[in-house]
């Protein structure tokens, strides 16, 4: 694989001088072949009696498998989609080229039930990412379609073993199957389209997981669901924040204990099992009345080591470029809307209109920028308009009474305040949570050139008009 990927880049370099020179096929038979993703219909035992559950899953499974590669690997994925609709695939964190980015209408066309289409790309930056549909995706993540995107770092963290949860939800009926209301404008205007089901890696009920005394693990965490927020709290343990959405971050405790991840969001944590042989704690969602999530249970063989480790080394940073605020020029994006509060007036296709009076037949309840617009919609003005390289301060406002995770596709931010209070890590993140009637600061190099999604990652309230686009003029 690294000759090949180094037998590549100096055919990159050669091919910038010579755009004409035919590559001779020896060197074409060596670049790795395509990893097979299939989205499709599937089957998961959710319930202990009657039917499994139809979900959609990539190549028969949910999670969908993990794809894993060195830091500065090409990545090859043929998508061949066997859905009974159009889909794309996303890769929610990597900062790739705009045309490999995955989303319909904007970046590539949809990709027809049957169809194939090859997505090529080179993985900068190490971490925690994922990838999911970004064509109605409020269904078809919601019917199961995600997988976890691991980069793995040149020196990564020394850790006894590595573990990952995807947490998602299922809404299931009394028939075992997901219940048909996808795209009911109550969830778009709502909190979301929330499941009555939790799994943690496609398996329903408390997850056992099994350690030794004084084992440390990297546990990596997604958040899948479409609109579930996870307040999450270890009992008698207490982990390490190595990285926020595949970005280290300097690793301290979780703050306060609960460690909020959104639709969309990850964090990986080191855990030091403190626990005694034979022990056993939860690991709680204190959003959801303090359900239990998963259980660490200890084995009866002696400890692994003496004592308790210290603070794990910090992880090397990513390649980004970093924002200088001292030069920055200033955006905001204002978020209004939503089935609580005061009823939003939006912008659709150039005229003002009432959204509450038009939502049933529209389907949009928010605005960004007092624009109102369908998800992906082809004639449609971007939100902001960056030149290359500039450097970024956006403001957001939220002015609902909903919590908004916002996903920036193409480029990593750095969140410098949260509520006009500066963030102590100032994270790098892809997805920021911005409370009811919060606001955030972010800070941001706009490298990378084309057209990007900036959009809810609740992925109904995305549908119901939380879709935007920011441009990168080159
Ligand atoms: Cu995870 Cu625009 O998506
Ligand atoms: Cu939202």
């Amino acid at each position: 694989m690294n000759t090949s990927i180094t037998r590549r880049r100096l055919l990159q370099s050669a091919g910038a001088a010579l755009t004409m020179v035919a590559l001779p096929p020896a060197l074409h038979a060596q670049t790795p072949a395509p990893t097979v993703l299939r989205p499709g219909p599937a089957q998961l035992r959710l319930r202990p009696s009657g039917a499994g559950t139809r979900v959609w899953g990539f190549n028969g499974a949910v999670p969908g498998p993990v794809l894993r590669y060195p830091q500065g690997a090409r990545v090859r994925v043929a998508v061949h989609n066997a859905l009974p609709q159009p889909t794309t695939v996303h890769w929610h964190g990597i900062r790739v080229p705009n045309a490999m980015d995955g989303v319909p209408q904007v970046t590539q066309d949809p990709i027809a039930t049957g169809a194939r289409f090859d997505y090529d790309f080179t993985v900068e930056d190490a971490g925690t990412f994922w990838y999911h549909p970004h064509q109605a995706s409020f269904e078809q993540v919601g019917r199961g379609l995600y997988g976890l995107f691991i980069v793995d770092e040149k020196k990564p963290v020394p850790v006894d073993r590595e573990m990952a949860w995807v947490l998602s939800d299922f809404k299931l009926g009394r028939d075992n199957q997901q219940v048909n209301d996808f795209g009911d404008v109550a969830h778009f205007g709502g909190g979301g389209r929330l499941g009555n089901l939790l799994a943690l890696n496609g398996r329903p009920g408390v997850s056992r997981m099994q350690v030794r005394a004084g084992e440390r693990i990297r546990l990596r965490l997604l958040n899948a669901c479409t609109a579930r927020i996870f307040l999450i709290a270890f009992q008698d343990h207490a982990p390490w924040i190595v990285s926020h959405d595949g970005q280290p971050v300097e690793p301290h405790a979780i703050p306060g204990g609960v460690l909020l991840v959104g639709p969309g969001m990850r964090t990986d944590l080191v855990l030091d099992c403190t626990g005694k042989p034979g022990s056993s704690f939860s690991v709680l969602d204190r959003r959801d009345k303090g359900a239990e999530l998963a259980r660490i249970t200890y084995s009866l063989r002696p400890p692994v080591r003496a004592s308790v480790l210290g603070v794990p080394e910090p992880l090397a940073p990513n390649p980004i470029p970093e924002p200088d605020m001292s030069k920055a020029v200033d955006h905001f994006v204002l978020f209004e809307g939503g089935l609580l509060g005061r009823p939003a007036i939006g912008v659709i296709d150039g005229k003002p209109r009432k959204l509450h009076e038009i939502m049933s037949e529209q389907k949009l309840t928010w605005t960004m920028n007092y624009s109102a617009q369908h998800e992906h919609a082809q004639m449609h003005e971007p939100l902001l308009r960056l030149r290359r390289g500039e450097h970024v301060r956006l403001k957001l406002i939220n002015d609902t009474e909903f919590e908004h995770p916002m996903h920036l596709h193409g480029h990593t931010f750095r969140v410098l305040s949260v509520n006009d209070r500066p963030e102590r890590f100032r994270p790098w993140r892809d997805t920021v949570m911005i409370g009811p009637r919060g606001s955030a600061e972010l800070g941001f190099v706009a490298a990378n050139p084309g057209e990007w999604m900036f959009h809810c990652h609740i992925l109904e309230h995305a549908a119901g008009g939380m879709m935007g686009t920011f441009v990168v003029e080159d």
